[in-house]
């Protein structure tokens, strides 16, 4: 995203250790229409460190980031969340009911939606007051629950549902902040990532992470403040909720 606005403009990637964080990163320090003056990532692995398990990672994370720009002369115009859950040493996805287990459930709760919000409460008053700003948090179509029609993964679906619901009530305080900023959910299609990676079907279309990072980036370019609060997709189509 170049920005309209004077000023250098800052992008900050959030989840840069993952697969599609770390394409996007790469999608917006390359020379391209996707280039920002500056690029911030942040993972569990960066220093400072982000994790979801520890709030005061985060409050120390965003008084580096307004330290950077500020050293910079930058201001932060772009922020991307790309973190998620899906499986690990904490679980699986049920497919059934029998399945749902307490300990997966909070874990893909706090990384899904608690995490994030808690990234909207540190990170989105590092936003301008005034000009173009967006900031873009990775969900997933699954956690439509218009359009879900085969069931399963049900704390997936369930956190992410969660993370649209504070996508929308965040994108309605920041409005009164700064007309001009959006707040999004995005849909980034079915990607070959480590999170995908145990669910690849044939006949499923799956993209490579460098595509779906610069197709999201696109999206993000083109969107207006009528769309903050949306769910859109990587083609740029509004989701419903
Ligand atoms: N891949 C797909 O097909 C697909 C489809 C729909 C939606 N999505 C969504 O796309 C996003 C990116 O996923 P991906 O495919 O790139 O998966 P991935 O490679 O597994 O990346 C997962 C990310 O989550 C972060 N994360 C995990 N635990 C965390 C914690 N405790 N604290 C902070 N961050 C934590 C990791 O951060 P660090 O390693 O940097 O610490 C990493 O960036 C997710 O929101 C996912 O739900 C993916």
């Amino acid at each position: 995203m170049t920005s309209p606005e004077p000023g250098k403009a800052a992008a900050l990637v959030i989840g840069a250790g993952g697969g599609l964080g770390a394409a996007l990163v790469e999608a917006l320090a390359a020379p391209g229409p996707h280039a920002m003056d500056s690029v911030l990532a942040l993972g569990r692995a960066t220093q400072p460190a982000i994790d979801y398990e520890d709030e005061a990672s985060l409050a120390n994370a965003a008084a580096w980031v307004a330290a950077q720009c500020a050293a910079q002369g930058a201001q932060l115009r772009l922020l991307i969340v790309a973190s998620g859950f899906l499986h690990g040493s904490q679980g699986q996805p049920e497919r059934s009911l029998s399945h749902l287990d307490a300990d997966y459930l909070s874990h893909v709760f706090r990384i899904n939606a608690i995490g994030p919000a808690l990234v909207m409460k540190h990170f989105l008053p590092l936003l301008p007051r005034q000009g173009r700003c967006v900031a873009g948090f990775v969900s997933a179509k699954v956690g439509s629950i218009g359009d879900n029609a085969l069931g399963g993964w049900y704390g997936y679906r369930a956190s992410k549902a969660a993370l649209n619901q504070f996508v929308k009530t965040a994108s309605i305080e920041l409005k009164r902040r700064n007309p001009e900023a959006l707040c999004v959910a995005l849909h980034p299609g079915t990607v070959d990532t480590a999170l995908s990676q145990p669910f690849a079907k044939t006949g499923l279309k799956v993209r490579p992470a460098r595509e779906a990072a610069t197709d999201l980036l696109g999206v993000l370019a083109a969107l207006t403040p009528t769309h903050s609060g949306a769910l859109v997709d990587y083609q740029g189509q509004t989701l419903p909720w």
